[in-house]
């Protein structure tokens, strides 16, 4: 499915400037306009559902292979900051195994995506634990083989 808005390039730069200036890496803001890493994943063996204390919700489906996330996707109801993170959290966990998946730490997604203004930092956060939650749900239905 296209995505129903169409931004011209004009607006995609001013766009950045937007985030530039608020404390987005250009890392960080890369994930978020590309957004790879988005939406639903059919055939997905687990699909869970977060919402943060700012109201912002991540959905998340997983598809598991001998023992490996071999695919993740996440749908984000959220800001910039949730989307850049939820986004580099599948580049950096897919392959891993399930127990690799869970480990991940908020700082390896900073390390990843740069920069994020401080009052951003939850939301990354938030990314790690709605992977966190799919995992456990997964491990959960499936004889606790995490
Ligand atoms: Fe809620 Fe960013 S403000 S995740």
């Amino acid at each position: 499915m296209s995505d129903p808005i169409e931004i011209d390039e004009q607006d995609k730069e001013s766009l950045r400037e937007m985030l530039r200036g608020s404390g987005y890496a250009d890392k960080a803001i890369d994930y978020y306009m590309e957004r790879k890493n988005m939406g639903v994943l059919e055939g997905a063996d687990q699909v869970s559902e977060l919402t943060g204390h700012c109201g912002d919700t991540m959905k998340v489906y997983l598809k598991v292979k001998d023992g490996r996330v071999e695919e993740l996707r996440y749908q984000v109801l959220g800001c910039p900051g949730a989307i850049a993170s939820a986004m580099a959290a599948v580049e950096l966990v897919r392959g891993k195994t399930l127990e690799e998946a869970k480990k991940l730490k908020d700082a390896d997604i900073f390390r990843e995506i740069e920069d994020l203004p401080d009052q951003k930092q939850h939301c990354i956060r938030l990314s790690i634990k709605a992977l966190q939650k799919v995992i456990d749900e997964y491990s959960g239905n499936n004889g606790g083989n995490s």
